[in-house]
């Protein structure tokens, strides 16, 4: 069996599980899909953002909103893709998987609880790099309290992945200087560096 159908598989299982486990969907309530991820488990770079919005509560699908419309951007711009298969590909999920009441913060306890499921997610696609998109994915995976201005532009590990803390998209939208998107672009060609010192991508 390919490994890319044992990720799948694996994958499967999981969400599966997430279904059936996850005390953050058995106590919120109102959400309408579990949001797992999107994008190819064969990538060699994750994206990690916060929770789904109103949008990709409707749709399963993370990323799907205007933020999701930023963040299709910010994967062009880096030549990657998100509809592509292995190395031009992107892995994409969040720390909650159903959305928060009114887009409210996941409290930290629910991000403790559905994070074990994302770091499960992780280990499982075994990307070579990921990119955290604002404070919350950030401060989860990094079991951090710091700012976003320290934590970002620098390299951080996660179980020996090198994680690249970023703004998140819809803060980008918000602020949306020359400074901010400079600095973005920044986090971004640090990641494509990386992949390329690691051999991950031959573009
Ligand atoms: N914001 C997130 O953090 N994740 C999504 O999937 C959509 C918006």
């Amino acid at each position: 069996m390919s490994e890319e159908s044992d990720k799948e598989d694996a994958l499967e299982k999981l969400r599966k599980r997430y279904e059936a486990e996850s005390s953050v969907a058995k106590s919120i309530e109102g959400w309408t899909n579990i949001v797992f991820s999107d994008g190819s488990p064969d990538a060699a770079i994750m994206f990690i953002g916060e929770a789904p919005g109103a949008d990709e509560d409707a749709s399963g699908v993370p990323f799907v909103g205007r933020a999701g419309q930023k963040l299709n951007e910010m994967i062009s711009a880096m030549k990657l893709d998100r509809a592509a298969e292995g190395s031009r590909g992107v892995y994409i999920a969040n720390v909650l998987k159903v959305r928060p009441p009114n887009n409210r913060t996941p409290t930290p306890d629910e991000a403790m609880s559905d994070g074990a499921f994302l770091e499960e997610q992780i280990r499982i696609v075994s990307p070579k790099v990921i990119v955290t998109l604002g404070k919350p994915a950030a401060n989860y995976l990094l079991r951090s309290t710091e700012s976003m201005g320290s934590m970002r532009g620098v390299w951080h590990d996660f179980e020996g992945i090198p994680v690249m803390p970023t703004y998140h998209p819809a803060y980008l939208l918000r602020a949306y200087t020359p400074e901010n998107r400079r600095r973005v672009w920044a986090d971004l060609q640090k990641a494509m560096m990386k992949l390329r010192e690691l051999g991950a991508i031959d573009f």
